[in-house]
């Protein structure tokens, strides 16, 4: 039997928990790091599969990698000797494209398998070629793969159609070390769009505007050594934020940036919940039963997409009537079957969810669609009446780091199991 986590719901989560680096983040710098000769040492990096995928396709090109500790890499790029990316592991993270952009900067060429990622949506990445185009590289796709390559990369202004956060790291990064200067206007503003930039910066890159919708790129000739600290994951933060809501908690939330937070401290207000800011911590105390909103995803600061599945669980739960909307990838919306079978009352019409609010929600045998949609339903058994067991949790391993146990430390009864007997043995113990 695969991996499952077993709940057992019902228990106000009380307590602080510390956040990690952010996923999305740790994958663009850790790709970005290869881009110069000299060795970079990352830290506060997520330990999570993602990461581990990508250093393992990183390292079978030639990247030496030192893992220093737990959150702590030693990355060096000298030693690469093949710019083709084609392992089939490799597909199933999304965040494989940014090796494009690093390796191009650097060598200018690249070969990188068509990237997958959570299924959430079709992905195109027709934006991240234009900008490569227009930096002057050639861009074909053939047998599965993004070929990529160029004379010399030159500085170009260029105009994203859609706000993308992808497109917008993977053209900075190859700008980087093109000759002369690029502008990228409708650059994606997102906090880890200006994690990648100050990274580079601290390599040497003259990267100015990242957090605006105007990114001015100075290319400079190489890039150094540096030592760089992720910053704290703001999609993992508001998670255990909705985690307090939907428990009727108490939770202190710490090591994050607040302001990152805003979007999603701001409807939990709405909704009925207190959020308390500090300096590098929220804390969010929820009392009595949610109050219904409307919420739509939108590109940083509106409230991310990585963060609607959670309030969608916790507005099920909500008095009244809810309409959460999707604009940013058209199959977001697995879980509400899931959700379904434990007892909520949602309707999805194209982007648009209709949720009617119920009083509790029951325990029930689901799946995790895919990785926020997993992390969202683990909330909904939290919150449930009785025992929750949900499988494929390996979608959610794919970003949280130690889920259950930062969960079990809040006082929640979950526990990841791989046997019937061990799920009879989680009922006894929690019955
Ligand atoms: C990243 C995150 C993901 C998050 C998303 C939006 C990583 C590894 N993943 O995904 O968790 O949900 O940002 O915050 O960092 N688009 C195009 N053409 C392109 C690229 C994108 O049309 O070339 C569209 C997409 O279909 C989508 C929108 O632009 O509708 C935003 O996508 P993008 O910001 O690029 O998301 P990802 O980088 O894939």
């Amino acid at each position: 039997m695969l991996e499952q986590y077993i709940i057992r719901g019902g228990n106000p989560l009380v307590g602080e928990v510390e956040i990690g680096g952010a996923k999305n983040a740790a994958l663009a710098i850790l790709a970005a790091s290869i881009m110069t000769d000299e060795s970079v040492i990352i830290e506060n990096l997520p330990n999570v599969r993602d990461v581990s995928v990508l250093l393992q396709a990183m390292e079978a090109i030639g990247v030496v990698i030192e893992r220093l500790d737990k959150h702590t890499v030693k990355i060096n790029g000298s030693m690469i000797h093949d710019l083709t990316i084609d392992k089939d592991y490799i597909k199933k993270i999304r965040a494989s494209y940014y090796l494009l952009g690093a390796l191009l900067g650097k060598y200018k060429k690249a070969e990188v398998a068509l990237p997958g990622g959570c299924n959430i949506g079709s992905r195109p990445i027709d934006q991240h070629i234009k900008g490569f185009r227009a930096l002057g590289a050639e861009v074909k796709i053939a047998h599965g793969m993004i070929q990529t390559e160029a004379e010399r990369l030159t500085g170009s202004h260029i105009y994203l159609d859609v706000v993308t956060v992808g497109a917008t790291i993977n053209i900075m990064m190859a700008a980087a070390l093109a000759d002369g200067k690029t502008i990228i206007e409708n650059a994606a503003k997102e906090p880890h769009v200006v994690d990648v930039a100050n990274f580079l910066n601290s390599m040497g890159a003259n990267i100015k505007g990242a957090g605006t919708d105007v990114i001015r790129i100075k290319g400079v000739e190489k890039l150094h050594k540096t030592t760089y600290s992720v910053i704290p994951d703001q999609i993992e933060a508001g998670t255990f934020m909705f985690a307090a809501a939907v428990t009727k908690g108490d939770i202190m939330i710490k090591n994050v940036i607040p302001k990152h937070l805003e979007s999603i401290s701001a409807k939990l207000i709405e909704i009925g919940c207190e959020v308390e800011e500090f300096d590098d911590a929220v804390r969010v105390v929820c009392s009595k039963r949610l109050r219904h909103t409307q919420v739509k995803t939108l590109p940083y600061p509106g409230f991310p997409t990585d963060m609607q599945p959670q309030i969608g669980v916790a507005l099920a739960l909500s008095e009244g009537t809810s309409i959460v909307t999707e604009s940013i990838f058209e199959n977001r919306f697995k879980y509400v079957d899931e959700l379904s079978c434990m007892g909520a009352n949602i309707k999805v019409e194209g982007n648009t969810a209709i949720i009617e609010g119920v009083s509790k929600y029951t325990g029930a045998k689901i799946s995790a669609p895919d990785l926020r949609a997993g992390a969202a339903l683990v909330l909904a058994g939290l919150a449930a009446d009785g025992i929750t067991v949900i499988d494929d949790i390996m979608y959610i391993e794919r970003g949280y780091e130690e889920f259950h146990i930062k969960l079990q430390s809040l006082g929640a009864q979950i526990d990841k199991v791989t046997s019937e007997k061990e799920i009879q043995k989680f009922k006894l113990k929690t019955g």
